[in-house]
């Protein structure tokens, strides 16, 4: 398979999904509760925003300016048009940008958000890279992966070695966060039914559309059978790992 047909059939797959990875509006409110007041002159900025899921949510809960990034250029097209449609692109604005080099000015930011996209920095490289952009007293909001279990199957063990070598248990995540001079003032699991109702499920009907709409195409296929595979360890091994929500100011 080509890497652009890869890419373009992944985006066309993930297109259109309420949201692009694991999350609910209860764990985005929840961990919105351990942060001080915003006002309306605070600003947000919402990293790895995909299509908005938390985005929107977070203008909802607060009176906040909401910066929204993402690489994929569809997906911020997305957060502008639903912006537009609730009549508050004064307040909620995409913007096309890597998480690697933001370009904004130094402290100019009360809060960062990132849901289920801090991993394609790193937990470490991001905290130290993106401290500059928080004003004084700001706060860092983040899910990161985490094994809840030792000894996980070996499929599953696997999988993640495959996908994201770097997942780890809380405790040395906890480490890394002290290490990059941050001090934690909220943290809970996001519960397994954000993995469910809001993303596998939406993807696996995504996913059943496409096989019948690529009957026969071998791309397809493949991206399909990887995608729900995904889906099948989850189903199996969901007791051994999860997503947690970290909200942090720096010490
Ligand atoms: C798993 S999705 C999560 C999206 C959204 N926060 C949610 O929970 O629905 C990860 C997002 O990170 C974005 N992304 C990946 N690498 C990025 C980078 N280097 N800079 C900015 N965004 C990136 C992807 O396009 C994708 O929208």
């Amino acid at each position: 398979m080509s890497s652009d047909r890869i890419h373009s059939l992944f985006f066309e797959l993930f297109s259109g999904l309420p949201r692009q990875g694991p999350g609910d509006t209860k764990s985005t409110r929840r961990a919105l509760s351990f942060i001080p007041k915003l006002s309306s002159q605070s600003r947000i900025l919402d990293i790895g925003c995909g299509t908005g899921a938390q985005t929107f949510v977070l203008a909802e809960a607060t009176p906040a300016q909401i910066v929204a990034i993402d690489n994929h250029p569809p997906y911020v097209d997305e957060v502008n048009r639903k912006a537009a449609n609730l009549n508050i692109s004064d307040r909620v604005v995409g913007r096309v940008a890597d998480m690697r080099l933001l370009e904004f000015t130094n402290g100019s930011f009360d809060l960062i958000w990132c849901e289920g996209a801090i991993y394609n920095f790193g937990v470490e490289d991001a905290l130290l890279d993106w401290r500059k952009l928080l004003r004084k007293e700001g706060s860092i909001a983040f899910t990161e992966v985490c094994w809840r279990k030792p000894d996980p199957p070996v499929a599953c063990k696997d999988f993640w070695a495959r996908e994201y070598p770097a997942i780890r248990s809380k405790e040395p995540l906890l480490a890394v966060i002290e290490a990059s001079g941050y001090e934690v003032i909220g943290q809970f699991e996001v519960p397994m039914s954000a993995w469910w109702g809001e993303y596998y499920e939406p993807l696996q009907m995504k996913i059943n559309e496409f096989r019948e709409r690529y009957k026969g195409d071998k791309d397809t296929e493949e991206l399909c059978d990887q995608c729900e595979y995904e889906i099948t360890i989850w189903r199996e091994f969901a007791e051994f790992y999860g997503y947690e929500f970290l909200v942090l100011e720096p010490s």
